[in-house]
């Protein structure tokens, strides 16, 4: 027992000398996972929580005059940990793959793996690329328009259910949107009926798959921690259901799949030889044919005879169609309609451009690419409202960090900060998005400034992480850009 703890301070210690000379938030206790700090309270040193100033992101950079500071804690006397909100390491660890990776065993990689291995929580390189090459080519133009569809129903089902076609109130505008953003997800995923509101089913038998979806969804941090055997013969009933929710999610999902499989390969314009489908409307479908695409590829490739099939395995497909984005989403919408409450100016030229592009017409999706307003003001809420909150990274060799020192008389000095193999970086993207050295009048609402000159609209400005930057960049970008588009300029 001693050895072990002379060896584990012996560790700490060499983390704190690694991070010489930076400002440091010290803690007793592991505490980035923004979906439980801001549920814990502040004990100074063991759970700092407040030091991380979640409202104001850039106040403890403004405190310590560094756009790079560290956490050495003494539960992780392994790895030492920085975090950033300088643009140009921002860019740096973005696109070095080679160089930085993903950790991949932190809580939410390890989460979102629970129904199978996904994308979001693979290693960049070659496992990576295996995902993405299956994942990339699902969101075409027709998945698009399936998107756009699918809101545009969505928003009036909405309408009705949230009896509010002649005006009236939401109550719960988040509550609201999580909803939409999941009815576009049923339907454009799976292409079935969606209910705006899932009835709970009495029985313990079997779920359908809308409240088992939902279900899970809305108790994932459950489902992630405690077994599943557990959830199942668990006395109370309330618990039971969520490992009921459980099975029948994973079992309709596996239908599914090889139902999809059966579906494609039967449809009319499917050619045999090169298992190929026409392209499917439904994200699940594009999953599938995109998985059968790469098994012929791959058979082709090593002749017929071979046995082992490259591309995804199954339990893949079926994690990678979890991976919704619907709730970053939903929650994006949220913040977007509460700023053109407070900035009604920008209500006004956002109902211009509708007005001018679309004239007397319903916006449609061939509109969608000249809604440049609608979707800089998209982009300047998640600048505003980050929701992703951070994306760590790990150094997968020795390295160093670029970061900025300033003091009070305007001095600024640019500087760099040497790194070990396996520290854990954390690109701060919501405190890069109010660093005063990049964005002018951080604060403010103004989606002017991912208009060019000739008011055309886009995100590669000044380093916005907000989708992330680089190969691990958001991969349903496009569909969640015509999703919100659709929704805010109806
Ligand atoms: C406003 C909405 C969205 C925002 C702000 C957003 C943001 C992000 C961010 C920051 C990442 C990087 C996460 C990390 O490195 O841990 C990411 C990755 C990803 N997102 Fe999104 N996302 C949105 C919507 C969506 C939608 C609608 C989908 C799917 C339909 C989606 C699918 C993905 C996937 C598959 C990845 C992993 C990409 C990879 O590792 O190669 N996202 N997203």
């Amino acid at each position: 027992m001693a050895v072990y703890l002379s060896d584990w301070i012996r560790r700490y210690l060499s983390v704190r000398s690694q991070v010489r000379g930076l400002p440091t938030i010290s803690s007793l206790f592991e505490f980035f996972e923004s979906s439980y700090r801001q549920k814990l309270p502040h004990i100074s040193f063991i759970v700092p929580v407040r030091d991380y100033t979640i409202d104001t992101p850039w106040d403890k950079y403004a405190k310590f005059r560094s756009d790079l500071f560290a956490c050495p804690q003494l539960s992780t006397p392994s790895y030492a940990v920085y975090v950033t909100s300088n643009s140009n390491a921002a860019v740096l660890i973005s696109n070095k793959s080679g160089l930085f990776g993903k950790p991949i065993d932190m809580f939410r990689y390890v989460a979102i793996n629970i129904f199978g291995k996904q994308i979001t929580s693979t290693q960049s390189g070659d496992e990576h690329y295996r995902h993405k090459k299956i994942v990339k080519p699902c969101f075409k133009e027709n998945i698009m328009q399936t998107g756009w569809s699918k809101m545009v129903e969505a928003f009036q089902t909405m309408k009705f259910e949230e009896t509010i076609e002649g005006g009236g109130t939401i109550e719960d505008v988040k509550d609201c949107m999580i909803k939409l953003t999941l009815y576009v997800f049923g339907r454009s995923g799976f292409n079935m009926d969606f209910p705006w509101n899932i009835p709970q089913s009495k029985a313990e038998e079997s779920m359908p798959f809308a409240e088992a979806l939902h279900a899970v969804e809305s108790s994932i941090t459950v489902q992630v921690l405690v077994p599943f055997w557990t959830l199942v013969y668990f006395p109370l009933k309330l618990v039971r259901r969520l490992g009921q929710a459980q099975k029948s999610f994973v079992s309709h999902l596996k239908a599914m799949y090889h139902s999809k499989r059966l579906e494609l390969k039967s449809s009319s314009g499917y050619d045999q030889d090169r298992n190929i489908s026409p392209p499917p409307k439904d994200i699940l479908g594009a999953l599938v044919a995109s998985q059968m695409s790469a098994e012929s590829e791959e058979r082709l490739k090593a002749g017929k005879t071979r046995e082992k099939v490259l591309g995804l395995m199954e339990s893949e497909v079926i994690g990678n169609i979890c991976e919704a984005g619907h709730e970053t989403t939903g929650h994006t919408l949220t913040f977007l309609q509460a700023y053109l409450c407070v900035y009604p100016e920008w209500q006004d030229k956002l109902y211009e451009e509708i007005i001018s592009v679309c004239g007397d017409e319903p916006p449609s999706y061939r509109h969608v690419s000249q809604l440049n307003i609608c979707l800089a003001a998209c982009y300047e809420t998640i600048r505003l409202k980050d929701i992703v909150m951070t994306l760590p990274k790990i150094a997968m060799k020795d390295t160093t960090l670029p970061y900025t020192t300033w003091g009070d008389e305007g001095h600024i000095s640019h500087k760099v900060h040497c790194i070990k193999k396996g520290s854990h970086i954390i690109i701060d993207s919501p405190a890069l998005s109010l660093n005063p050295f990049v964005w002018t009048d951080p604060g403010r609402f103004d989606p002017t400034r991912f208009l060019d000159a000739n008011g055309r609209v886009s995100s590669s400005i000044n380093s916005f992480a907000g989708f992330s930057l680089g190969q691990r960049q958001c991969i349903g970008k496009r569909f969640a850009e015509v999703e919100m588009v659709a929704y805010i300029s109806h």
